[in-house]
């Protein structure tokens, strides 16, 4: 049999990756996504008509169907490729920390829209900040920020570091510990922008999640272990009064089905303006309060 074009590989994958039960198949051309960003990261180079006619060497076969076997267990492309690129920055990504996901540049988008209404030195707080995504987006989109990523998870905040040292972000800090524990008692009052991406999976739900996300992510990454979702969100409601400037502002993404109940828990802690938004993703929605302003 002659060897295989890159085009026929793919195809190859993509059958492969389509009869997999341990990946939530949402789009039906998720399979051809998958084996054409995974060739991607072996050929390191586009996909253009030339490199598709390619016959594939040995080793990057090798190196490719070792790939395509870990999707099809579940494993996340970003955990198998090693990084993710988020709003431009590429990012590392280790087997301890929750993988960042497209629909938290939102998130990201949202809070440099919120900072760039003010002038001056601004400073932002993402809680519960993983790898730090959204952290590191904003310290890099608004360079005169000061911004802090903390977590509770000392892997996170530690690929953090690793992410602002690589990427030159000497802006961006991180720090481990619960909630806002590990903040600079400094900060309170001073804080413009609070971002949290929060573990908010129901613990009834845990699971019906796809093998994808229940296998690969750490536990204290999916859920608070509350039976609504948002136990830390609550908290950290409860605490924005005393951290935020007046009208700073408190943005959390959660899933659709959780919008409401994010608003009203935001209403019942004091903030005001709430309100929410999406993007054409559709799977998330970032709902914001804000601290009364002084009269
Ligand atoms: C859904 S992940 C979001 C990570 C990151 N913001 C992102 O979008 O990629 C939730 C994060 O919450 C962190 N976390 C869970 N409980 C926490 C707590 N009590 N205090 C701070 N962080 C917490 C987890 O370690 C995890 O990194």
């Amino acid at each position: 049999m002659p060897p295989l074009t890159v085009t026929e590989h793919i195809d190859k994958a993509i059958r492969k990756i389509d009869k997999s039960t341990a990946i939530d198949h949402w789009d039906r051309n998720l399979g051809r996504y998958d084996a054409e960003e995974l060739m991607t990261e072996v050929l390191r180079r586009k996909l253009t008509a030339a490199t598709l006619d390619r016959v594939l060497d040995r080793s990057s076969k090798k190196r490719y169907a070792a790939m395509v076997a870990r999707r099809v267990k579940g494993e996340p492309i970003p955990r198998i490729k090693g990084h993710y690129e988020f709003r431009g920055l590429d990012l590392l990504i280790r087997d301890t920390v929750f993988v960042p996901r497209a629909s938290s540049e939102l998130l990201a988008k949202e809070a440099i829209k919120a900072l760039r209404r003010h002038r001056g030195k601004r400073v932002a707080v993402d809680v519960a900040t993983g790898a730090g995504p959204v952290a590191l987006a904003v310290a890099s989109e608004v360079r005169d920020s000061d911004v802090w990523g903390v977590d509770i998870s000392t892997d996170a905040a530690a690929l953090g570091k690793d992410n602002a040292d690589r990427l030159g972000l000497n802006n961006a800090h991180f720090r481990a510990g619960d909630l806002l524990d590990a903040l600079p008692r400094r900060l309170r009052g001073t804080i413009d922008v609070f971002t949290i991406h929060p573990p908010y999976v129901l613990r009834s739900d845990l699971k019906e999640l796809p093998t994808e996300i229940r296998e690969f992510e750490p536990i204290v990454s999916l859920t608070d272990g509350s039976d609504d979702g948002l136990g830390l969100v609550r908290r950290l409601a409860a605490e924005a009064h005393e951290w935020l400037k007046p009208g700073g502002v408190l943005l959390v993404e959660v899933g659709t089905y959780l919008s409401r109940r994010t608003q009203a828990t935001l209403r019942a802690a004091g903030l005001v303006d709430v309100t929410w938004t999406k993007d054409d993703l559709g799977v998330t929605r970032v709902v914001s309060g804000r601290t009364p302003r002084r009269t």
